[in-house]
């Protein structure tokens, strides 16, 4: 079992390790150290079959009241509309202050059990229990949570972080490979920003099924995402960066109706964004052979099928926009990375460099 304390406006531990689900009721008491009676397990129609049984039974066991909120799996179903159902059914089952809520799931199920967390009645604990890499090595720490809405991608949400997370490797085991390269996106890019030898690791790497690769990969870019979290929480300067291939990225997303999925698309944007990069000289050293090798090796599909303008519309929309500029995340070296800001109406040019 590891354990890592991240320490921002709540502190809380993230524990890596298998078999944590049937650990989880003693676990959960242990990190809500008080009068907490009833939780609400949220889960997605996937995962509740899988993993919702033990970890109901743990939590009976630690003398909790569990009630249980599913919900259809899938991007489109990050939605106020699910917030909305998932609100009205903790007011229902007359869940108080001091009761908590357990995202038991992927990127979705955190960031929606995370919002409804920081909304109902002015905010009620959280707790993620990942089971996918990307939820793992990713979403689930850090308190950024939040639903789609029509014009794109994340723009309702809050910052609101957990007060546990545990990542119970064994959940990984269930996980179909594509679903796993999500994952794989996201460690890439925590290497691409800050950490050059994460990068070789996964190049070198055998199989991403393998635990020690997984937990590894999990590890290392939680203490990314810790070091620049507990710099900036708030995401008004260096947790930007984290957004590398994001900005295009969720362009992606919604260009496909969400047929691309997030880790995907961030892998196509962060080789856009790179190709870019070197094109237009702003590289330091050669970032595009490095991270074209890694997600090539990993057979992430990188042909984009849509338009720098459609991109750019699409993009223009996303939040990261501030007035009449856009910040970038630019791929310097690999392991290093600046913020840029451009005009808006320089997006396109910026994207038609990057494509292929
Ligand atoms: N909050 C953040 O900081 C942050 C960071 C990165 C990504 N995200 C968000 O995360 C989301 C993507 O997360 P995701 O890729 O985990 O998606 P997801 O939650 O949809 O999970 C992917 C699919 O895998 C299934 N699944 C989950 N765990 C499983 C398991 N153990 N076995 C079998 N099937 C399983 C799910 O039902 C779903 O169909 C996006 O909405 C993205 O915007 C948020
Ligand atoms: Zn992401």
């Amino acid at each position: 079992m590891k354990k890592i304390t991240i320490n921002a406006s709540r502190k809380y531990d993230v524990i890596t390790g298998p078999g944590l689900i049937s650990q989880a009721g003693q676990l959960i008491r242990t990190a809500l150290s008080d009068n907490a009676k009833t939780v609400c397990i949220v889960s997605d129609d996937n995962v509740s079959p899988l993993y919702r049984a033990p970890l109901k039974k743990s939590l009976t066991e630690a003398g909790f009241k569990v009630v249980s909120f599913i919900f259809p799996h899938g991007e489109p179903n990050k939605s106020l509309s699910t917030v909305s159902h998932l609100m009205e059914f903790l007011a229902g089952k007359q869940l108080t202050r001091s009761d908590a809520l357990i995202a038991l799931g992927g990127g979705i199920t955190g960031d929606l059990t995370g919002f409804a967390a920081a909304s109902y009645l002015r905010g009620v604990r959280f707790i993620q229990i990942p089971t996918t890499l990307l939820a793992a090595v990713d979403s689930s720490v850090g308190g950024k949570t939040g639903v789609n809405l029509k014009a794109g991608k994340n723009l309702a949400g809050a910052f609101w972080q957990p007060s546990l997370v545990l990542f119970d490797t064994d959940t990984i085991k269930t996980l179909p490979y594509s679903i796993l390269l999500d994952g794989a996106a996201e460690a890439i890019k925590a290497g691409m920003i800050a950490d050059r030898n994460l990068l070789d690791y996964i190049m070198q790497a055998d199989s991403l099924t393998d635990p020690e690769v997984f937990t590894t990969l999990s590890d290392r870019a939680i203490r990314i995402k810790q070091a620049v979290v507990e710099a900036d929480e708030r995401d008004t300067g260096a947790r930007q960066l984290l957004n590398l291939g994001h900005t295009i990225g969720h362009a992606i997303e919604k260009c496909s109706n969400f047929e691309i999925t997030h880790g995907h698309a961030v892998a196509m944007g962060m080789a856009i964004i790179a190709r870019a990069a070197k094109n237009l000289n702003w590289s330091r050293e050669d970032c595009l052979s490095p991270l074209l090798a890694v997600l090539n090796k990993y057979k992430f599909p990188l042909d984009c099928p849509y338009s720098a303008a459609q991109l750019a519309e699409a993009a223009l929309k996303d939040k990261k926009r501030t007035g009449d500029t856009i910040t970038l995340v630019i791929p310097v070296a690999p392991g290093d990375c600046r913020l840029t800001q451009i005009p808006v109406e320089k997006l396109e040019t910026f994207i038609q460099k990057g494509l292929a």
